[in-house]
Parts: structure tokens; C-alpha cells; sequence
């Protein structure tokens, strides 16, 4: 057989099942403090004391150890190739994080007087105008802390334009079903009823059944730009035309933008409203819910619905403002300050030739990947794709592999598990993004073992239906875990 499973390494595997707290040993410490050299104060009164909270005992190379061997079980993009479809986890420069890190920006205070504060100001006064030459907009909002709650600006920019034109009625929002999946959950949290647009064979939106939902009751049609098969969409130009003589507005969903900087912008494609992702195009690091910054970028007439705050500049500097029409605060205070820092160091360091170069290598290896596999796996949209690349599993599914399985078998070969079951109109979809940030050698590498996965599930199913086989617990029930976590010890 052509595989190989590893063996897990002895201590990662009894980090798994001994905690800090199973090894404590009574009177055992990890530094000995020197003597007193002050008078003894006495200890605050008895009732703020807790007598319960019981801390393991260590050694400082047991607890060095433990919190070593821990973060070895970790998977970070750090460690290794990260290819999460959609979710854009490239490697961020580490020049991002010192200049982040710096004193006049790491230290900045949200109460702090303006004129104390005019260098980071300016720093999201350029940030705005670059995000708007980037995507061909005319203003711009770096409030919104995430790329879902830049969607949900977006729409109550929508609402309030509409509400401000007469056209209340308009509370249909169209979503197609290869839509990233807030796009629905944020025009129903700003009110809007969803109707869904199915693909057509070639995964683009069916024209016809748009043109059959757009009417007076549609608000807007929300893209997901490219659409989350890894796909742009032709037919964009005549889409927005549509939804315009419509009488709606067209939202662009563009998280996305590694797949297209420096070559198209969403203002020319005619969408009026756009989000992007800082954290995963302009390489702010993410993952585990933040923090993000997902700024909207909007054409001059939903400018005075943006929300609170927007930069501009005074003959007396540079101010946070709010717009005359702004849809109002969405956090506390000014946003994910660092988050645009690293963000505009990003764009700063590479600018119009070094972001064109991010989507060339983006859309090259990703299409690298989807033809190497193309072979052993089941491509539902056999033509070129963008920055990410959708396989199904169908294939390996008749032989009793599921795309879970394959996932959970890279683990075994050092590689964390591309994004699965999503997008939903493709069966055992597996949804893989290598992003522009890794080389040849990683790629041919993650193929390697992909290809190796596929003769496994010809050959030996069975090691893939039990993978992972390297890691201290394998198949854990997921939604227990999510509902029910164990979180703390529960030693004797
Ligand atoms: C296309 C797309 N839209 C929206 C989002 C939501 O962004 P966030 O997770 O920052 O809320 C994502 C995140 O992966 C995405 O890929």
C-alpha cells in the first residue's frame, strides 16, 4: 500500500489525555521567590479570598513543556499550508505586526484629543481613499468590524437610501445561491425578506430567473463577487444594468479581492455599495471570530448613509465625523484601529504593481491546484477559476468516502483541511484556496497528498473513513462539543 500512517508522538499524545492539573504534585514549584525584603502586609479579608480555586503544582520545566507540547498541537498558518476556501488564510508579513506594534499606534487612545491623534487619522484618511481607488468608489467607512458586519452596513445604507426616496416598499432582497453565507443573514438582519437566484449550469447567476424576480418590491441584489464557486461572473456589466432599470441597487460582496486587485474594480462593474475583508485581502491576520475590519465603500449617493465614523480633512487637520445621513454607530469607539494600520502597511509596502502581482499568484495557484487534482477529483465547473477552486467528492463517495473523511485524513499528512460542504449547491463540496502566498514546492505538496487520499479511497477506504490517525483524539462529536464544551478540569 501507498500510504503511510504515522504514529503519534508520544508526548503530544499524552498531552491529550494529562492536564496541568493531572500532573500537579503537592509542594512543587515553578520559581522560588526571593525573601521578603518589605514589611508583611496582611492578606484582604477572609470572604474576598476564594479557598476553591485550586492551581496545579508544576515544576517550571513541567509547565514549560506542557504549554509547549500544547502549542504543537496547534495548526496555524504559521506552521503550515492553511487552505480554508473563502476564508483567505495567507501568510501576513511579519513587517505588518511591528509597524502595528509601534508606540504611536498600539498606545493611541479612542478619548484622546484630536490634535493629539492627527498621525493616526491620517493614517484612515489614506486608508478611505485608497480602498476607494481600489474598488473604484467614491467614499468610504472603515467602521465595520468584520466582513459580515460590513454587509450589514451596507444593507442599512440600502434601507435608508430607500426610505429617504419614497421606495419603502422595496423589502425584497435577491441573494444568489452561490452567495457567501451572510450575505442572506445580514439582509435579514437589517429587515429585508431574501429571495434566493439559482446558478445556471455554468455556475453563473440565471439571468432569467433574475429577470423574472427583479420588480418593485426588490431593494437589491447582493453579490457574492467572486461568487463562492471560486468563479467571477460574465455577465456582471448587463447584471447591473438590470437590476438598476429595476430601480434597485446592486451590493458586492467583496471579501474576495485577492482574486481580482489591480484588474477590475467593483465601482466600474456598476455596484454601488461594496465590503471588503482588511483581514484577509489586505493580510491582517484572522481566525477564531476576529478581530476583523470589513470597511463599505459606496458611490456618492449612499456617501451620507455611511457609518459612524468617516475621516475627513479640515483646513484645521484631520476629523472623525459622521455623516449627514449615517446609519449610525455599529461599535464602540473607531473601529479595529491596529487591523487598518497592518492593513495599510500592506497596501503601502506593495502597491499598484505588488497588489496586481497578489491576484496573478492568487488566480495562477489556484488554478494550479484545480488542474493537478482535476484528474482525482470531481471538478462540478470544469473552467478556469479564480482565487479558490471547487472539487466534489462524489467520486470518492461511491466508494463510502465522504469529503469529511478526506479532511480529516490531510490532518494525518500534516495538511489542515480545506473548507467543506460549502458552497451548499455543490454535493460533498471541498472548497480549497491556496492563496498567493505559498510556492510550488507547498502546492505540489498539498497535491501530493491529495492525490495520495484519492488512491486510498479507491484502495483502502477504510484508513480514510477512520483518519485521522496522528492526533490524540480523532473523531470528536462536533456539535457536543459546540453545545456541551467541557471546559474546565474535572479531576478528583
Ligand atoms: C465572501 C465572504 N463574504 C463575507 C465573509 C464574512 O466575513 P467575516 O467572517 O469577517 O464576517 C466571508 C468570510 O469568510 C467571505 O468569505
Amino acid at each position: 500500500m501507498r500510504f503511510a500512517i504515522g504514529r503519534p508522538d508520544p508526548k503530544e499524545a499524552q498531552t491529550g489525555e494529562r492536564l496541568s492539573m493531572d500532573m500537579s504534585r503537592p509542594g512543587r514549584r515553578a520559581l522560588d521567590l526571593p525573601p521578603l525584603d518589605v514589611p508583611e502586609a496582611p492578606p484582604p479579608p477572609s470572604h474576598l479570598l476564594r479557598t476553591s480555586l485550586r492551581l496545579p503544582e508544576l515544576s517550571q520545566n513541567e509547565v514549560v513543556r506542557y504549554f509547549l507540547s500544547l502549542s504543537r498541537l496547534n495548526y496555524s498558518v504559521d506552521s503550515g499550508f492553511y487552505p480554508l476556501g473563502s476564508c483567505t488564510m495567507k501568510y501576513n508579513p511579519k513587517v505588518n505586526e511591528e509597524v502595528a506594534s509601534l508606540p504611536g499606534f498600539a498606545h493611541v487612545h479612542p478619548l484622546q484629543q484630536r490634535h493629539t491623534i492627527q498621525g493616526a487619522l491620517y493614517l484612515m484618511f489614506h486608508l478611505q481613499e485608497l480602498l476607494c481607488r481600489i474598488t473604484g468608489m467614491d467614499s468610504s467607512s472603515l467602521a465595520p468590524a468584520a466582513g459580515a458586519q460590513g454587509e450589514l452596513a451596507g444593507m442599512l445604507m440600502i434601507k435608508a437610501f430607500l426610505r429617504d426616496h419614497g421606495q419603502s416598499q422595496r423589502n425584497v432582497v435577491l441573494v444568489p445561491d452561490s452567495a457567501h453565507g451572510t450575505n442572506p443573514a445580514s439582509a435579514a438582519m437589517a429587515g429585508f425578506q431574501v429571495v434566493t437566484i439559482p446558478s445556471n449550469a455554468q455556475g453563473n447567476v440565471d439571468l432569467e430567473a433574475l429577470r423574472e424576480t427583479l420588480g418593485p418590491q426588490v431593494a437589491a441584489v447582493m453579490l457574492t463577487i467572486p461568487s463562492t464557486l471560486g468563479l467571477f461572473e460574465p455577465n456582471i456589466q448587463q447584471i447591473a444594468q438590470m437590476v438598476h432599470e429595476a430601480g434597485a441597487l446592486l451590493y458586492g460582496d467583496g471579501a474576495n479581492q485577492n482574486a481580482f486587485l489591480g484588474r477590475a474594480r467593483f465601482g466600474d462593474m456598476g455596484f454601488d455599495v461594496v465590503h471588503l475583508n482588511l483581514h484577509k485581502t489586505f493580510a491582517a491576520p484572522h481566525g477564531g471570530g476576529g478581530p476583523g475590519a470589513g470597511p463599505v465603500c459606496c458611490k456618492s449617493h449612499l456617501a451620507p448613509y455611511l457609518p459612524t465614523p468617516v475621516v475627513e480633512q479640515t483646513d484645521e487637520g484631520f476629523r472623525l465625523t459622521s455623516p449627514p445621513r449615517s446609519i449610525g454607530r455599529l461599535l464602540a469607539f473607531w473601529g479595529h484601529f491596529t487591523v487598518l494600520v497592518r492593513a495599510y502597511a500592506y497596501i503601502r509596502a506593495l502597491g499598484e504593481e505588488g497588489l496586481k502581482a497578489v491576484s496573478t499568484h492568487a488566480v495562477v495557484n489556484a488554478n494550479y491546484v484545480r488542474t493537478r487534482l482535476k484528474g482525482a477529483y470531481h471538478l462540478p465547473y470544469d473552467r478556469p477559476c479564480l482565487h479558490e477552486v471547487v472539487f466534489s467528492t462524489v467520486r470518492q463517495k461511491a466508494k463510502g468516502v465522504k469529503a469529511l473523511d478526506i479532511a480529516k485524513r490531510l490532518i494525518d499528512y500534516g495538511f489542515h483541511p480545506p473548507t467543506m460542504y460549502f458552497p451548499l449547491t455543490v454535493p460533498e463540496a471541498l472548497m480549497i484556496e491556496p492563496t498567493e502566498t505559498e510556492s510550488k514546492e507547498n502546492l505540489d505538496a498539498f497535491c501530493e497528498a491529495m492525490l495520495a487520499i484519492a488512491r486510498e479511497a479507491e484502495e483502502c477506504p477504510e484508513v480514510v473513513r477512520e483518519a485521522p490517525h496522528t492526533t490524540p483524539l480523532a473523531r470528536l462529536d462536533e456539535a457536543t462539543a459546540a453545545r456541551r464544551p467541557i471546559l474546565h478540569w474535572q479531576g478528583g
